[in-house]
């Protein structure tokens, strides 16, 4: 379905080439002055130095084309040649009317689909998840659903940092500890065991302090890099014992994002590229754009236009090791090779952003990837404490996912078990819903780039600009309906009428009527931040409508019907809408 302004702007267009102009003068905006009218158009003005003409003498001539119009209710010329529209609860609920009938409320499918793979969440394994992984889980998942609700396919894949020293690092360490293990002994020909011989909270130790270690112990880092090279070389003990710390970590990390309500179709890893790295070095050369310097292997990607510095982007380290650049690029390769995609679509923090402006243009530049190949990279802000600081423990510390979920469920539990009619075990499965949009509402809500304040306590409240609200909201529809039905009504036969009984439905009914062109630029944007502006915006609307008129006690049939009809649309876009975002309304709170 066309977007509602375009169908407006249809109309005006109509009207200026009536009355002799051009009909690209007919451009709609939604009002500056909502005191005044809904829309309006300034063509008049732009009319008057093409035709050399009063544009308040443009606008009248318009104007009367316009009053012949069913689309509008009034039509006023205001100097010095502004037409102020309102629009007609006819043309209005005609349009309203369509997008019900439509499977995705006038959300226009792509005639071309195209191929995204997103790159998110991208976690390290043996590390637990910790605080700044929420974004890029977040919004990466909302971006992915955001895709493919608009007809097109998305290709989530997680991008494990599973290879290299940090690998090393836990084997050095773990070696010193069980240098007596059949991992460690080169004679070993038999098979190893099938079970682990650490569990994920060892893991979460060893790491740390290993990494803490290697930064002031010479010996233990050779050791580690030691380690990390028979294991990339693939010594047979180094790599059964990675891939039980690959196993250990993914249960783990699956277990978290499945909290999160997060879903990965690929668990690759920066590991997955590694024999395709001497080759794809080898391209690099071939190309001739590789060169040595300074005993490094780079390509210059700066360009002519760049204002600040760029410098060359590195394909492997003077003593011919290969790098996190020399992983991203092989895995552009490697990813092109497999699925073809339209684009690719990157989320990591902002201070990322530099790393992949080089990794891109080196990636184009050496024609790893084709021109019309889209590579974004998404760099989102930090996630702050209430003192504007990066959010942090009460001692300060690095605070884990895992634990600010399990205090926002554990709050949220409280809140819904006080005052209400609910059995523990419904209250705890429905506080995990309303704490998960809490948080991802909380997230979602700002602009990526942008850094935000984690306040749990406003994220929590279900008044204001948060994910409860909005699933308060739909609740309040969901048991409206409900009722409905169980005085023996059919929301199924009810659709929607061609009847405005008051100002807050006529809102209401304008808001819906933007669904489509809103979801349009959510996805051109790859911004979910515009769906929760939306979103919040129509569970206003719906409430001020809800409390101005009478629904289930309405005595004419005819309305009710078109007021459940308005009930069920509400509902279906704000569905769809927190699908996008990754959240979802329980039945109730
Ligand atoms: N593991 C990386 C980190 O912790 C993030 C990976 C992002 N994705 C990528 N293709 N580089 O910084």
């Amino acid at each position: 379905m066309k977007d509602f302004l375009l169908e407006l702007m249809g109309v005006v267009s109509e009207a200026f080439k009536k009355a002799g102009y051009d009909e690209n003068l007919g451009k709609v905006t939604v009002s500056n002055r909502p005191d005044l009218c809904e829309y309006q158009c300034n063509g008049a003005m732009a009319g008057a130095k093409i035709y050399k003409k009063a544009p308040i003498a443009i606008a009248n001539e318009v104007a009367e084309f316009l009053k012949e119009s069913d689309a509008f209710s009034s039509v006023d010329v205001c100097p010095p040649g502004f037409i102020n529209l309102n629009v007609s609860d006819k043309f209005l609920c005609d349009f309203v009317l369509k997008m019900s009938e439509t499977e995705k409320y006038g959300v226009e499918l792509a005639a071309a689909k195209k191929r995204y793979i997103i790159d998110y969440g991208g976690p390290n394994v043996a590390k637990p998840l910790h605080v700044g992984h929420l974004r890029s889980a977040v919004i990466g998942e909302s971006i992915k659903r955001i895709i493919r609700y608009m007809g097109h396919e998305a290709i989530g894949d997680i991008h494990l940092g599973d290879w290299g020293l940090q690998m090393g690092l836990v084997i050095a360490a773990f070696k010193e500890e069980n240098p007596d293990l059949v991992y460690f002994d080169d004679a070993f020909t038999g098979d190893y065991p099938t079970e682990a011989p650490f569990t994920v909270s060892d893991l979460e130790e060893i790491y740390p302090k290993a990494s803490a270690r290697s930064k002031e112990d010479a010996a233990f880092k050779d050791e580690a890099m030691a380690c990390t090279k028979k294991l990339q070389d693939g010594v047979r003990g180094y790599r059964a014992l990675w891939k039980h710390i690959i196993n250990v970590s993914v249960t783990d990390l699956k277990r978290n994002y499945d909290n999160l309500n997060v879903e990965f179709d690929l668990w690759k890893g920066e590991s997955d590229v590694h024999d395709v790295i001497p080759d794809m070095v080898q391209y690099m050369k071939d190309t001739g754009l590789a060169y040595i310097s300074d005993g490094a292997l780079v390509v210059d990607v700066k360009e002519e236009t760049d204002t600040k510095e760029i410098p060359p982007c590195m394909i492997l380290k003077s003593d011919g090791a290969s790098l996190y650049n020399t992983t991203d690029l092989a895995t552009i390769r490697e990813r092109v090779r497999e699925y073809n995609p339209d684009g690719i679509i990157y989320l990591t923090d902002k201070r990322q952003e530099l790393y992949f402006e080089q990794v891109f243009r080196c990636a184009r530049k050496t024609g790893l990837i084709k021109d019309d190949v889209k590579l974004v990279h998404i760099g989102f802000g930090t996630v702050n404490g209430k003192d504007g600081k990066p959010f942090k423990t009460r001692d300060g510390g690095v605070m884990r996912l895992e634990y600010l979920i399990k205090d926002i469920n554990d709050k949220m539990y409280e809140k819904i078990l006080t005052g209400r009619e609910m059995d523990e075990e419904e209250a705890k499965k429905v506080s995990e819903i309303v704490a998960l949009s809490a948080i991802k509402y909380g997230d979602l809500s700002n602009q990526a780039s942008k850094d935000y304040i984690f306040d749990t306590e406003r994220f929590m409240s279900f008044e204001g600009d948060t994910g409860p609200y909005l699933l308060y909201t739909v609740v309040r529809i969901k048991s409206i309906l409900k009722k409905y039905k169980e005085n023996g009504g059919n929301v199924d036969e009810c659709s929607i009428s061609e009847s405005v009984s008051n100002a807050s439905q006529k809102n209401l009914l304008m808001k819906i009527s933007g669904y489509n062109e809103m979801m349009r630029g959510a996805y051109e944007d790859l911004a979910p931040h515009r769906i929760c502006a939306y979103l919040y915006d129509l569970a206003n609307a719906f409430n001020s409508f809800y409390h101005e008129t009478k629904i289930l006690s309405e005595e004419d049939e005819n309305l009710k019907k078109n007021y459940i009809a308005i009930l069920k649309l509400t509902l279906g876009i704000c569905e769809d809408c927190m699908d996008c975002l990754g959240f979802e309304a329980p039945e109730r709170m």
